[in-house]
C-alpha cells in the first residue's frame, strides 16, 4: 500500500481533478465540468444539500484518484424516511489502480455520510462497467435495482 493521505479538495487541485472529472464522464463537456468543478471549489454550487470531494495525494503529492458524495433525500433501496449518503464520482488515475486507493477513497465517504448522521450509502453504475460492479461488491455494496431508461421525441 503506497504512501496515501485522504483529504478534501483543494482549489490548487483543479486542473488535475479536472482531468479526471473528464475522464471518469467523457459524454459531458470539459467546459461543462470545469465550470461546475469552479463552483463546487469557490463554494458557490447550487446544491441545498451537503456535498464533498474527497482526493487521494500520494507521497509526491499528486492526486491519484478522487471520490465525490453528497447526500440525496433519498435512494432506491435505502430507508425513504432519512437522507443517504451517495457516492456521485469515483476515479482512480489507471497507473494507480489495485492498489487499495479506491478503498480508502469509499471508507473516508463512508465516514463522511456517518458524520452526517446517515446510516446508509449508496451509489451506481452503468450496467456494461463491470469492474466498478465488482468493486463495489467487494466493498460490500449489493446490488438493489437495475434500471433501463428510455426516451421519445414529442
Ligand atoms: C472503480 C475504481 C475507482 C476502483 O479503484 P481501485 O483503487 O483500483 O480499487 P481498489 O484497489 O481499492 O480495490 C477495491 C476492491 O475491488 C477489487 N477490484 C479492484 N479492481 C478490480 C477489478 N478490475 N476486477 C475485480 N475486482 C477489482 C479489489 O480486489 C479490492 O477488493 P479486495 O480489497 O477485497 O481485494 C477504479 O477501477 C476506476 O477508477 N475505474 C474507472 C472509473 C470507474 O469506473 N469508477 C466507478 C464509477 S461509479
Amino acid at each position: 500500500m503506497p504512501d496515501i493521505c485522504i483529504r478534501p479538495v483543494q482549489l490548487s487541485d483543479r486542473d488535475h481533478l479536472l482531468r479526471m472529472r473528464v475522464a471518469l464522464w467523457p459524454k459531458a463537456s470539459a467546459e461543462e465540468l470545469g465550470r461546475e468543478l469552479t463552483l463546487i471549489l469557490e463554494g458557490k454550487a447550487p446544491v441545498t444539500l451537503p456535498h464533498i470531494i474527497l482526493v487521494a495525494e500520494t507521497g509526491n503529492r499528486s492526486v491519484a484518484g478522487f471520490l465525490e458524495v453528497d447526500l440525496r433525500s433519498h435512494a432506491d433501496g435505502c430507508n425513504p424516511s432519512r437522507p443517504v449518503g451517495y457516492i456521485e464520482g469515483w476515479y482512480i488515475a489507471e497507473d494507480h489502480r489495485h492498489r487499495g486507493i479506491g478503498r480508502k477513497l469509499v471508507a473516508a465517504a463512508e465516514d463522511w455520510a456517518r458524520s452526517q448522521g446517515c446510516v446508509e450509502i449508496a451509489s451506481d453504475t452503468w450496467v456494461d462497467n463491470e469492474v466498478s460492479q465488482r468493486v463495489h461488491e467487494a466493498l460490500g455494496y449489493e446490488v438493489v435495482d437495475r434500471c433501463v431508461h428510455f426516451r421519445k421525441t414529442l
